[in-house]
C-alpha cells in the first residue's frame, strides 16, 4: 500500500478508541485528524474517557479534537465515522459531498440503495455501487457502510453455508458484550448479575442487514439473498465479544464434519491480496465442547479480534440442519476492523485518493 492520510469522525467513543488503537500501529495508514462533539477544542488524551488497556497512544494523546467539520479533514484519503446514527445521518452526506471517502460505522445510511454494505471478505463486489453512487447523487466523494456488530461474524459465517450448502434459514439467539452499546451504555446496575432480552432495533437491523451483504447487484443496487434470519438479542455482563448461537436449515443434507470444513477452508479477496489486517483465517473452528467463549476467543487470529472462532458445531433436528456457536470482537472485526480492512481494499482498487 501507497500509504492512507485519515481522518476520524466520534473519536472519542467506544469505537472510535479502537481506531485510535488499531491505526496507532497501522503499517500505512496514518490517522491525522480526530474530530468529535461536545469534546472539540480539547486535547484527545483529556476528552476520550479511554476504555482499553494500555493507555491513549501517545501520538493521538497530544493531538486537539476538532469539529465535525468537512474542511477539518481536507486532504485525507479516507474519514472513518464512528458516529451515531443521528448525527451520521446529516454529518456523513457532507463528508461525502465535500469530496471525501467516508467509511461509516454507523447504521444511518447502511440500507441506502446506494450504499454499498460491505465485509471485504463476504462481498466485495459490492464496491461497484460507488459509481452508481456518484453518478445519482453527484458527489464528488463517497459513502461506504459496514454492517452492525452482530450482523458481521453472523454473515462471515453464512456465507460460505450459502455457497457451500444452500443455507435456506437461520435462528439464532446472541449474548452481547456491553461495550456494544458505547459509553456509558447500559448502568451497571441494569446489567450487573443479569441479562437484558432487548437490544433496541438491533433484531430488525441483523435480519435485513443480512440478505442485503449476502445479497447480489442488480439494477444500481442490491437484490437481498433468499436467506431468511430469525434473531433474539440479549446484553450480557461480558465487556467485548459477541457470542451467537446459530441454527441453520438447509436445501439439502448436511454433514457436522462438512460444515466445519467448509467454515475452516473460508478465505476471501483480503487474504488473497494479503491485506494488511487481512487475518490468514477469517473463520477458525474449534473442536472443544465448551468453546468459543468471549473472554478466550475474541482476539483470535492472526491480525488479532480479526477471525470469528466458531465451535460446537452439531447436527440439529434432522440431516438438512446443524447447530454451532460463534464469538467475533464486536469492536474490532464488527467494527473498526472491518472499516479499516474495507479502506486497505478501496485503496488497492483505486477507490480511494486525493
Ligand atoms: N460499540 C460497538 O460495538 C459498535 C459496533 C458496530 C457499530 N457501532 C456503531 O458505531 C457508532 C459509534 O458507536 P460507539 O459505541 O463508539 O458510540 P459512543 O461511545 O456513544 O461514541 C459516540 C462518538 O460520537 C461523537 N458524537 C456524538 N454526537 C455527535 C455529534 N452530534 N457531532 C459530532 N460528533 C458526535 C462523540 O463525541 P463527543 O464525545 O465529543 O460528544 C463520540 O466520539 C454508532 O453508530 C454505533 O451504532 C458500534
Amino acid at each position: 500500500m501507497k500509504g492512507l492520510q485519515a481522518a476520524l469522525l466520534g473519536s472519542t467513543g467506544a469505537v472510535g478508541q479502537r481506531y485510535v488503537s488499531m491505526l496507532s500501529a497501522h503499517p500505512s495508514i496514518r490517522l491525522e485528524v480526530l474530530m468529535g462533539g461536545r469534546s472539540a477544542g480539547e486535547r484527545y488524551g483529556k476528552a476520550a474517557r479511554w476504555l482499553q488497556a494500555g493507555g491513549v497512544p501517545d501520538e493521538a494523546a497530544s493531538k486537539k479534537v476538532l469539529t465535525s467539520d468537512p474542511r477539518n479533514a481536507e486532504g485525507c484519503d479516507v474519514v472513518f465515522s464512528a458516529l451515531p446514527a443521528e448525527a451520521a445521518a446529516a454529518l456523513e452526506p457532507k463528508f461525502a459531498k465535500s469530496g471525501l471517502c467516508v467509511i461509516s460505522e454507523a447504521s444511518a445510511h447502511r440500507m441506502d440503495r446506494d450504499v454499498p454494505l460491505v465485509i471485504p471478505e463476504v462481498n466485495p463486489g459490492h464496491l461497484a455501487l460507488l459509481e452508481t453512487q456518484k453518478k445519482r447523487r453527484g458527489w464528488r466523494g463517497s459513502l461506504v457502510a459496514t454492517p452492525n456488530c452482530t450482523a458481521t461474524g453472523l454473515a462471515m459465517v453464512m456465507k460460505p453455508l450459502l455457497d457451500d450448502f444452500q443455507l435456506d434459514r437461520a435462528v439464532v439467539t446472541t449474548m452481547q458484550a456491553v461495550s456494544g452499546a458505547g459509553f456509558p451504555g447500559v448502568p451497571s446496575l441494569l446489567i450487573t448479575e443479569n441479562v437484558i432480552p432487548y437490544i433496541k432495533n438491533e433484531e430488525e437491523k441483523v435480519a435485513v442487514e443480512s440478505k442485503k451483504i449476502l445479497g447480489t447487484l442488480a439494477d444500481g443496487g442490491v437484490a437481498g439473498s433468499n436467506v431468511e434470519v430469525a434473531i433474539s438479542c440479549n446484553r450480557v455482563p461480558v465487556i467485548d465479544g459477541h457470542l451467537e448461537t446459530f441454527y441453520g436449515e438447509f436445501a439439502r443434507e448436511v454433514e457436522p464434519d462438512g460444515v466445519k470444513d467448509s467454515l475452516s477452508a473460508f478465505r476471501g479477496l483480503p487474504q488473497k491480496l494479503r491485506l494488511p489486517s487481512a487475518p490468514e483465517r477469517p473463520i477458525i473452528v474449534r473442536d472443544e465442547p465448551d468453546r468459543p467463549q468471549p473472554r478466550l476467543d475474541r482476539l483470535s487470529g492472526s491480525v488479532a479480534g480479526m477471525s470469528v472462532v466458531v465451535g460446537r458445531v452439531r447436527r440439529g433436528l434432522g440431516n438438512n440442519s446443524v447447530q454451532l456457536t460463534l464469538v467475533s470482537h464486536n469492536t474490532i472485526r464488527g467494527a473498526a476492523g472491518t472499516a479499516i480492512l474495507t479502506a486497505e481494499l478501496m485503496e488497492k482498487q483505486g477507490h480511494l485518493g486525493r
